[in-house]
């Protein structure tokens, strides 16, 4: 029903949400215009998410970056990228790698460790990043953290084989006693199915609170399990982290 104070809540929900998208919007094309040199640049590997698909409405503005190589991440920006009418590459056809990747993230501390994943494209974001020569992060303002877990409260994402899915599940829960490690679910709300991810995988959601400064080894003890595709921690991998601020500015962590 239309009450006053629906209206007024309704209108601070889409005002947040203009403000979190011009966030977005900010540190996208600031991150597109300093970092891709068309003169010294010829693949460029692209991300995922919401943050992603300004850095391609910009990148798809500029002449001089419509003739450059874009390697997707996922089946969607896979689709950005030929919607765009731009230049779709491979790894494998791009055999001396790519030489920058702009991606997003769901929370970035001021190491420049990031959890990502919150869109269950982990694994390609992570083999693109490796392949890159420099990698760089793109968020708005809220993905600002102090230590990872505390802003991203949905878990770690980790991509796992379907036919591990209850042994790592057991183990995640033996090794994190006080956390909660849930299958990620299409719609939690009417038991559809769970989500699949572009490699024919499932996702835990794994809260273990805080990270501190243990996310590099809460990575490699996740990483190591047998069944575990990967898991969306990047420490030591980022460059720079572009941030748009509310108030229209654009922060740079490096
Ligand atoms: C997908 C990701 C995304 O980069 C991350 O979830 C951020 O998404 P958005 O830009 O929509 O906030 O890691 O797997």
């Amino acid at each position: 029903n239309f009450t006053r104070a629906n209206f007024s809540k309704i209108f601070k929900r889409c005002l947040t949400t203009a403000t979190v998208d011009n966030g977005k919007r900010l540190a996208a094309w600031k991150a597109v215009d300093d970092l891709i040199l068309p003169q010294q640049h010829r693949v460029i590997g692209l991300g995922s998410g919401s943050t992603i698909e300004h850095a391609l409405q910009r990148i798809a503005s500029r002449q001089e970056l419509r003739s450059l190589i874009y390697v997707s991440t996922s089946f969607q920006t896979r689709q950005l990228i030929l919607q765009n009418k731009l230049k779709l590459g491979t790894l494998e056809e791009c055999p001396n790698g790519v030489d920058l990747t702009i991606d997003g993230a769901d929370e970035v501390d001021q190491d420049l460790s990031a959890i990502k994943g919150g869109g269950g494209c982990l694994f390609q974001e992570r083999l693109v990043a490796q392949a890159s020569q420099d990698f760089y992060l793109i968020a708005d303002e809220r993905k600002k953290s102090t230590s990872l877990g505390t802003k991203y409260t949905r878990g770690i994402p980790v991509e796992v084989i379907p036919m591990a899915l209850s042994s790592i599940q057991r183990i995640l829960m033996t090794m994190h006693p006080e956390g909660s490690i849930q299958l990620r679910m299409a719609n939690p709300s009417d038991k559809a199915g769970p989500v699949v991810t572009d490699n024919g995988n499932l996702l835990l959601d794994c809260q273990v609170g805080p990270l501190g400064d243990t996310a590099a080894a809460v990575y490699q003890d996740i990483k190591r399990l047998t069944g575990v595709v990967e898991v969306g921690l990047f420490c030591g991998m980022a460059k720079k982290a572009y941030f748009g601020n509310n108030d229209g500015t654009v922060d740079i962590w490096t």
